[in-house]
């Protein structure tokens, strides 16, 4: 579905219904990314996935931040007449939904944060996304997809299921160069996030796959470390997978979801 809001062009998945579910891809992604949760999920729950400003098929200028990223989310969810969610995000999804805390904790019914963690850049890592920035403008996204591959998915996975590496390739390589840009300055620029974990009073589950290189499961730890008491959070490693843990493991990523939604009819709202 697409759906014009501010000026700007939303694509978006909707099925199900129930408690809403918003799932957040990372970067440089789009909505596909869950669409395996998604189905498994939409007969007990309303799965929401949207095209990040600039992704898939949403067309959208500047600026770009974690914060609009947030702000375009619960655009989409007034839009839809949708009130509090929950929110899955993988990596950049992760950092967004950490965002929306900051910003609109009203809306929010629950957390999984997925192969994501709460530090800022590092000065290497900033760097990196400057060069980045060169290499989407001046050879394209599959150049950046070229860069970004090794990283994306565990080496379990690359062993047991060669052919998913053209699959995330294919996915990283067609998103705009526009939206690639705007999205590593986000990156980039993107705050520290631990006092803002320390923060969530609402249930909280963090995944990680085993394998992932990006996100490691001491980024989770560190996360789950600074989740108070209030957000009951608990860890769950995904055996054997990288950093898109949810094309890699799906079953596996999808079991833990649905026993997370399962434990939140137990923190009514
Ligand atoms: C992602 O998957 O969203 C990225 O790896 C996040 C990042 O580069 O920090």
């Amino acid at each position: 579905m697409i759906v014009s809001i501010n000026g700007n062009v939303f694509g978006y998945d909707d099925a199900g219904s129930g408690l809403p579910v918003v799932f957040l891809h990372g970067f440089p992604h789009d909505r596909s990314l869950w669409a395996q949760q998604r189905t498994a999920l939409a007969p007990r729950v309303r799965c929401i996935a949207p095209d990040l400003r600039g992704f898939g098929v949403s067309v959208a200028k500047g600026p770009y931040s974690m914060d609009q990223y947030a702000d375009d989310v619960v655009a989409l969810l007034d839009n839809l007449d949708i009130g509090p969610a929950v929110f899955c995000g993988l990596s950049m999804g992760g950092y967004i939904a950490m965002a929306l805390w900051r910003r609109h904790p009203e809306r929010v019914r629950g957390f999984v944060f997925c192969d994501t963690k709460a530090g800022a850049d590092s000065e290497a890592a900033r760097a990196n996304r400057e060069l980045l920035i060169g290499v989407a403008h001046g050879e394209g996204a599959g150049a950046v997809a070229d860069r970004m591959l090794l990283g994306m998915i565990g080496k379990a996975t690359r062993s047991r299921q060669p052919s998913l590496e053209a699959d995330v390739r294919a996915m990283m390589a067609r998103q705009p160069v526009a939206g690639i840009v705007g999205a590593l300055g986000a990156l980039r620029d993107r705050p520290d996030s631990h006092e803002t974990l320390k923060s969530i009073t609402v249930p909280t589950l963090v995944l990680v796959g085993e394998d992932d290189v990006l996100t490691p499961p001491s980024d989770a730890q560190s996360m789950l470390d600074a989740l108070p008491e209030a957000a009951a959070a608990r860890m769950d490693i995904i055996a054997g997978a990288g950093h898109v843990s949810c094309l890699e493991r799906p079953a596996a990523v999808t079991h833990a979801l649905a026993e997370y939604l399962l434990t939140l009819a137990g923190h009514p709202y």
